[in-house]
């Protein structure tokens, strides 16, 4: 990835985009960064966006429905504002058809009805584990709900993925969602405002997805957003992400205890199956007797991304899929990235077009704070304070690999 790659990124954000560079080279890289070029522009039947009367509905006693997001590739984008979630990602692949890369449902009341999955959803007020439920602001103390005994994980029984947001369609190619989370809602302090914005672009390299999310609160507070689209690059339920090659910008990682809440320590690494500096397949290292993958059953860790070289988007991760050539790339301004190898998928979700979430078939790269950072002063901080804006972008572009 370079700044000329993704010029899009850069009108569109107002951001440059300060890469790993130099020696970080990113799988795929500049060579790959070739992608869907003008005589490329056909369009696979086979993946199409869900009907979007399938969305239109009442959640909670307010509507529901489905955005589309169209760009000038022709790749293409739905989100809900049922959690806010991305149900589907059209980009294009080696061959110039356009692939789903995540899994999603096709209709509303399947959303509603699959609570233990996150598919596509911006996680929130925590995105992550908070040990025990239990944290303090201000030397206050305050108490969540445990629906991940014996932690509470991704914002409680009823985070940001499973709430009605209000949606606004701003131009074609983009979406605003906003959700006023009130004071001591799934036990967490003050009244907070929040708003995702979904921008997809397309350059001569490829597409990409952006999502800037913005927050205020009226009472100190702790926050954490991430979205938890589950990718697969080869096409959603299309079989085992074990053979896509994943690449992270990190050196570190925090190591976790069997409930997966960081013990506190960052180590390296190096000499480890977390070891994903240079290309890797996933599945390479994946059922190896470490004893932190015992802990994630897999991967599903956080790991330390490197600063970054500017203010801009910093690099994250590339990840190739082994049979569409489909090269995503992750730029953030979050310091960690947990990387969740779908080892709790079951087979028993119905996802689009009849394909099944089968066990290790979509990986998510949740770009955020590290998990229980409001117990872990070490850890950079989660806390949001009166007057303050939270504001973070991460985005994912998407080229080929001929
Ligand atoms: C967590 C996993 C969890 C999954 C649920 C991930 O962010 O780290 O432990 O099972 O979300 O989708």
């Amino acid at each position: 990835m370079n700044k000329i790659s993704f010029a899009f990124l850069v009108a569109a954000a107002g951001l440059m985009t300060s890469c790993g560079g130099g020696s970080d080279k990113p799988a795929g890289g500049d060579s790959t960064a070739k992608a869907v070029d003008s005589t490329v522009k056909a369009f696979d039947a086979s993946a199409i966006l869900p009907d979007s009367a399938s969305f239109r509905s009442t959640v909670d006693g307010k509507p529901t429905t489905l955005y589309v997001l169209k760009t000038s590739n022709n790749a293409q984008a739905a989100v809900t504002n049922y959690g806010a979630r991305l149900v589907s990602l059209l980009v294009h692949d080696k061959k110039g058809a356009l692939i789903d890369v995540v899994d999603g449902y096709d209709s509303i009341g399947k959303y509603v009805n699959q609570k233990e999955t996150y598919f596509g959803a911006i996680v929130g007020r925590y995105g992550n584990r908070i040990a025990k439920g239990k944290f303090k602001v201000n030397g206050k103390g305050y108490t969540l709900a445990i629906n991940n005994a014996p932690n509470s994980l991704h914002g409680g029984t009823k985070g940001f993925g499973a709430v009605v947001w209000t949606g606004r369609q701003l131009t074609d190619s983009s979406v605003e969602l906003t959700y006023l989370s009130k004071d001591g809602e799934e036990g967490y302090p003050g009244n907070l405002s929040v708003k995702v914005t979904y921008t997809l672009g397309a350059d001569a390299n490829g597409s990409a997805l952006k999502i800037d999310y913005e927050a205020t609160t009226d009472k100190a507070t702790v926050l954490n957003l991430t979205n938890h689209a589950y990718f697969n690059l080869n096409g959603q339920g299309s079989g085992t992400i074990n053979n896509h090659l994943l690449q992270l910008n990190a050196d570190t990682y925090t190591p976790v205890d069997s409930t997966l809440i960081p013990t506190g320590k960052i180590e390296p690494v190096a000499g480890t199956p977390f070891d994903f500096q240079t290309p890797t397949a996933i599945g390479s290292r994946i059922d190896s007797s470490n004893i932190q993958i015992k802990y994630g059953k897999g991967y599903d860790h956080n790991f330390v991304l490197k600063a970054g070289k500017g203010p801009g988007l910093n690099w994250a991760a590339t990840v190739l899929g082994d049979q569409s050539g489909i090269v995503m790339q992750v730029a953030t301004q979050e310091p960690g990235i947990q990387f969740y190898g779908g080892n709790f998928m079951t087979g028993v979700s119905p996802l689009k077009a009849g394909k099944k979430d089968d066990y290790r078939t979509a990986f998510c790269l949740e770009t955020q704070h590290y998990p229980n950072s409001p117990n872990q002063p070490s850890f950079p901080t989660t806390e949001l304070k009166p007057g303050k804006v939270y504001k973070t972008t991460t985005a994912y572009m998407f080229s080929v690999k001929k």
